[in-house]
């Protein structure tokens, strides 16, 4: 099994090869380029390629890589939402995933944001670097019994519930489907979550379906003043729509981890580039703080990561799908699993 690994950083390449020690039958080869329609030709070759959230896996670039023979996609990530699913499946192509490589490191990081938001951190530290020891603007809230609202309860909304119950909040939630195992959370449709939260934080994937799922209109819906937390996907939420939310005061602290447009920067030091962008907007706001897709960036996440690909590689290689578990597998031999 030779793997063709796209968008590759020094701390991938370290926790890959740690991991390789244990899969001796897997060759891995290192590229900068992300994968795109352009970069998929490097392909040739390859028993697989690996690809990160924000490579952009569309029906050009499956269709290249389908002609090149590479019959494996291996995604080093939970999202697949770049990926174009159907197109793979109609050429018969195998997506495989890492679900829940590390559920509480994207949790504990949201809380991080939504307390660093709230409770001016960024700014309290940057004054007191400048031997400013002024309180005015740091004015934050107390969320022991306050209401947190989490939309999505899959591993990472759990996570999220079970850190939000140890803050002493009380804790709804908004799902398609309940988690049973969380019997402290109060599940509630989506518009009670948005009017009764003090507390937002979005866990649910993207898909076509709840794209702009926070919009002009849900943001009308959400209590004055609330804590808004987005660690899942920037197109869950309407960017303009946010930005007029926060100018209107009727959101009160924002974190994010991902916003629309994040795509060229993600991982990228593009500190040199003038560039209009979204994120200049937003960290204008003295109450947002915006970091760059880095949930999920923890050494015990990366370690998980790694090896949780390199077993999705070796069972496709022995052609054992039963050997994974089965939502690992996003499409297998062109049947899609969802
Ligand atoms: P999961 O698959 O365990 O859970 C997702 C949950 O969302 C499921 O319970 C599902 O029923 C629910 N859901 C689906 N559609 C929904 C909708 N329209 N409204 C409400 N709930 C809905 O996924 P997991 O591991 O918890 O990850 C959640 C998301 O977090 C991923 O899809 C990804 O977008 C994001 N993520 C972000 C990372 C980061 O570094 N910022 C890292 C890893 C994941």
């Amino acid at each position: 099994m030779r793997i063709l690994f796209y968008d590759a950083c020094d701390y991938d390449e370290d926790s890959f090869n740690e991991a390789k020690k244990q899969f001796p039958s897997i060759e891995i080869e290192y590229i900068e380029a992300d994968l795109n329609p352009i970069t998929a030709s490097l392909a040739r070759g390859y028993d697989a390629v690996c690809a990160f959230v924000n490579s952009e896996v569309d029906a050009l670039a499956v269709e290249i890589l389908a002609g090149l023979d590479v019959k494996l996609i291996l995604m080093r990530s939970t999202g697949y939402d770049k990926v174009n699913v159907g197109a793979a499946a109609e050429m018969g192509e195998t997506i495989l995933r890492v679900p829940g490589y590390s559920p509480e490191a994207v949790a504990e990081h949201a809380m991080g944001l939504a307390l660093a938001a709230d409770r001016h951190i960024v700014k309290g530290y940057n004054r007191v670097r400048e031997n400013d020891y002024a309180l005015e603007g740091l004015l934050g809230t107390t969320l022991n019994g306050k209401v947190a609202g989490i939309v999505g309860t899959g591993q990472i909304g759990a996570a999220m519930c079970r850190i939000v119950s140890g803050f002493g909040m009380r804790v709804l939630a908004y799902d398609v489907r309940e988690n049973p195992a969380l019997d402290f959370v109060t599940y509630v449709s989506m518009d009670e979550l948005l009017s009764q939260s003090d507390l937002i934080s979005l866990h649910c994937p993207l898909f076509e379906a709840n794209y702009h799922l926070i919009n002009a209109e849900t943001i009308n819906k959400m209590k004055p003043g609330v804590i808004f937390v987005n660690t899942a996907r920037g197109g869950l939420v309407d960017t303009a729509a946010l930005i007029e939310g926060i100018r209107s005061q009727k959101i009160g602290a924002c974190g994010l981890d991902v916003y629309e447009e994040e795509g060229p920067n993600v991982f990228k030091n593009r500190s040199s580039a003038v560039f209009e962008s979204v994120v200049s907007t937003l960290c204008a706001f003295p109450n947002t703080v915006v970091t760059s897709h880095q949930a999920f960036f923890t050494k015990e996440a990366l370690a998980a990561i790694a090896k949780t690909t390199l077993q999705n590689a070796l069972a496709f290689a022995e052609d054992a799908r039963e050997s994974i578990p089965p939502q690992n597998v996003v499409c297998w031999k062109g049947e899609c699993a969802r």
